[in-house]
């Protein structure tokens, strides 16, 4: 049977992981969140105290292991969901997320982890390179000020309290870095469908997608 592959990508807190999670449950398909593996390299070269600048510091990545269960990562056997939200992780993310070594290897882990499933994925760089034969691509944005509000309350549900400024700062300069890396960077794929979410509610966005998903499997448009 063959099986149906959903990329969304978009800039941080556009509500991605949110909405690719709830999309993902309501069609009965697995979730995968490729920033959560971008910033579970990030705690371990922490952990690991090695030096974040080197690159080569990095080979630890081969011996790592990435699972997930209902949407939650496993590294190492270890659920790190919580773990990977630190602001510690959240400032050196973007760098880690440069390297051509760690993205090549991350990124065949994803292939893998998708092939032959159906599968909701979100990150940036899905639609046009992880999976650029994806049945479904949408790009999600939303006004910096709406970002920064809900990765503020994201953060607060998990229990971890943050500036609101400081996180506005945070994904001022993540955006950037994230789309100015020569590599794979933050891009939309030329067919996704790009959908900004500054004035609609979690559930709002959730539904254009899986009645567009919906539609396009039944009238094949
Ligand atoms: O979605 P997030 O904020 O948890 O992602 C964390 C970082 O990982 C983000 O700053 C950019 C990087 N990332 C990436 O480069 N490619 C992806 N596919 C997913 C995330």
């Amino acid at each position: 049977m063959p099986h149906t592959q959903i990329a969304i990508d978009g800039p941080a807190g556009a509500g991605k992981s949110t909405i690719a999670k709830l999309v993902a449950s309501e069609l009965g398909f697995i979730y995968i969140d490729t920033g959560a593996m971008y910033r579970a390299i990030t705690l371990k070269a922490l952990r690991l105290k090695i030096d974040l600048n080197n690159e080569e510091a990095f080979s630890f990545i081969y011996e790592t292991n990435f699972s997930f269960k209902d949407g939650t990562l496993f590294m190492d056997g270890e659920d790190v969901s919580r773990a990977i939200r630190e602001d510690d992780v959240s400032k050196n993310v973007s760098l880690v997320a440069s390297y051509i070594s760690v993205r090549k290897e991350l990124v065949n882990i994803q292939q893998d982890l998708a092939d032959d499933k159906d599968v909701v994925m979100d990150g940036r760089d899905i639609g046009y390179h992880v999976l650029p034969n994806a049945d479904y691509k949408y790009y999600l944005t939303a006004s910096i000020e709406k970002r920064a509000e809900r990765r503020f309350h994201d953060n607060l549900s998990r229990g971890i309290k943050s500036d609101m400024d400081t996180i506005k700062e945070e994904i001022r300069r993540r955006d950037h870095f994230d789309s100015n890396r020569e590599y794979t960077p933050l891009k939309k794929a030329d067919d996704a469908k790009v959908i900004d979410t500054s004035h609609l509610a979690i559930d709002e966005v959730v539904g254009l997608i899986i009645q567009n998903v919906r539609e396009e499997e039944v009238y094949g448009f």
